[in-house]
């Protein structure tokens, strides 16, 4: 949902100041066929973290191409086992095709129901804008997505990272008093999410 663009493209220039909304245009004399391919996706992410996930992305920022056209990629890589941990992006609905493996896609209202679904290849979902989500591979071997966006840059509040590991930390007590446990489970969880 990102505004219309008023021109063909507008290549980001990353190095010029961000305007109100997106980056500002490349002269067109520099604008070259490359500007408009991304091989980003090419390699496997690096799944060896504490989730056995990776997202590899394809907004704005790794691909100027996109700049003003409403529109990004991402692939996501999973280790049998692997969780894309639950998140939102703020700025967009999310499509995606499985392309290997099975996957669990899940999604929670705003009302608080669950809607999930095992996936496999070939198979898509859609996550509203704005609710939050997760993937997990639940099949035997690695698992790969590509998503895609209705935004240049559609951000992603990850909200175990939101709660757990923020900079600087929220208050302790915010967080005892939310979930109504102990400082020592909310400090175990914390310490996990140094990824
Ligand atoms: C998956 O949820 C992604 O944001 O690419
Ligand atoms: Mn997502």
């Amino acid at each position: 949902v990102d505004s219309d663009p008023l021109q063909d493209f507008c290549v980001a220039d990353l190095n010029g100041t961000l305007s109100i909304n997106g980056f500002p245009c490349k002269p067109i004399s520099k604008v070259i066929s490359s500007d408009f391919f991304f091989d980003g996706f090419t390699k496997e992410g690096n799944t060896s973290n504490g989730v056995g996930s990776a997202v590899t992305s394809g907004n704005v920022l790794a691909f100027p191409g996109v700049n003003t056209l409403g529109i990004s990629m991402n692939r996501v890589d999973y280790a049998p086992g692997g969780v894309n941990p639950p998140h939102i992006h703020p700025r967009a609905s999310e499509t995606g095709v499985i392309i290997q493996g099975e996957v669990l896609v899940g999604f929670i209202t705003t009302g608080n129901v669950y809607h999930s679904k095992v996936l496999k290849f070939g198979e898509m979902f859609v996550i509203p804008r704005g609710l939050a989500h997760f993937q997990m591979n639940v099949g035997k071997g690695k698992a790969m997505v590509i998503t895609a966006f209705n935004s240049q840059l559609p951000g992603a509040t990850i909200l175990p990272l939101a709660l757990f590991a923020s900079n600087p930390p929220l208050p302790i007590k915010v967080l005892t008093k939310t979930f109504q446990v102990e400082e020592k489970i909310i400090n175990d969880i914390k310490s996990k999410f140094i990824f």
